[in-house]
């Protein structure tokens, strides 16, 4: 890695928690994946869920059919976790590459999280075996239980679940994903090298006074929300602070316009298009350009065995204004950080699409 004043080279990095969606919506929105990252890991919550080894497989036909010609990006799909999943069905799929890890979604915790697990003791037996043949588990850390403030739901999850999780599958490689307080990046920190998370750019970026800045603000509404600033301090003092227990994942989670500026609207920030700027820009705010690499490229090929990539991206020092929308297959998208100034350009970035 390469910094000045003016660039940042770094070797390719990889986004290791993505919503890419499917048919028009896949179609719009992968390109901004590819042109930053080599590798995502693609979330399940389809609907229906992406449970099974050939639905998988034809998930990710269809999104390398939706990349831009030339396009050099792998998606790295993932199992969703039902009651029923079988230990059999994960394991061959891990064996054969269609599945590079499987998803744990509470029941009811977010999008399409319906056909979740309803209790953690109807998934041990895929559990057991996932740690037996080095399977990765990602989790949706919170707990979806209407009493426990929604603010608390990432901490309870530690409290009632996580915990003992962790102590009854010491050998289990677990992501915990998007994670948004000081209580999550402690218990990484605390539980060893089994355990890693992935941090958003808009968790990095924002506290939970974005959802209410002047009115509702329902492009800075996902989950897990925006916590207090306090919590946002600490998500970035783990993003910056070099272990590789913490890793790049935008979480990019886009829903037409329609759908989020509504009576009920739906969780998710489209975090995809300027997310290796955003990210920049918060390590270069905590002086700490000289760990993004490490953050975005290194430590999660790590924590999943797979190689680092070869090529590299630039980033130039520039002011880069992020439009108020972008088209997206007949409908429109709100960008993170929409009608914002960015102090970073991908050399052969969005502005090209
Ligand atoms: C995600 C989505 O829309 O699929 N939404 C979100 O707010 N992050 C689901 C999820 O990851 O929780
Ligand atoms: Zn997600």
């Amino acid at each position: 890695m390469t910094t000045d004043p003016t660039r940042i080279t770094l070797r390719r990095p990889d986004d290791w928690h993505v919503h890419l969606r499917d048919g028009d919506m896949l179609a719009a929105v992968a390109p901004y994946t590819a042109r930053q990252f080599a590798r995502a890991i693609v979330m399940p919550n389809l609907d229906p869920p992406v449970t099974n080894v050939a639905a998988a497989l034809a998930y990710r036909d269809r999104i390398l059919a939706a990349l831009p010609a030339g396009a050099d990006f792998t998606p790295l799909m993932t199992c969703y976790l039902t009651d029923e999943a079988e230990p059999r069905v994960l394991a061959d799929g891990f064996e054969c590459g269609a599945f590079a890890a499987a998803k744990l979604y509470p029941a009811h915790a977010t999008t399409n999280s319906a056909y979740g697990v309803t209790a953690i003791r109807n998934i041990h037996p895929a559990l057991e075996e996932m740690e037996r043949i080095g399977m990765p588990l990602l989790i949706h850390g919170e707990v979806t239980d209407p009493e426990v403030d929604i603010f608390d739901r990432e901490k309870a999850f530690i409290d009632r679940i996580f915990s003992g999780l962790v102590r009854d599958f010491p050998g289990l490689k677990t992501v915990f994903e998007h994670i948004t307080t000081a209580e999550a990046a402690d218990f990484v920190t605390a539980s060893g090298p089994n355990l890693a998370a992935t941090i958003t750019p808009h968790h990095l970026a924002i506290n939970r006074n974005a959802m209410f800045a002047g009115g509702i603000r329902p492009h800075a509404y996902c989950l897990p929300v925006a916590k207090r600033e306090a919590h946002r301090l600490a998500v970035r003092r783990a993003a910056t602070s070099g272990s590789p227990q913490f890793f790049l994942g935008t979480d990019s989670a886009p829903h037409a316009v329609a759908r989020k500026e509504a009576a009920c609207g739906c969780a998710g920030i489209f975090s995809a298009p300027f997310a290796i700027e955003s990210y920049a820009r918060t390590f270069e705010e905590e002086g700490a350009l000289d760990r993004l690499e490490a953050f975005a490229s290194e430590n999660g090929p790590h924590f999943y065995g797979l190689p680092l990539n070869e090529g590299s991206i630039t980033l130039e020092r520039a002011e880069v204004e992020v439009p108020e929308s972008l088209s997206a297959g007949g409908s429109s998208l709100v960008p993170f950080h929409a009608g914002e100034t960015l102090g970073w350009r991908l050399v052969g970035g969005a502005a090209e699409i």
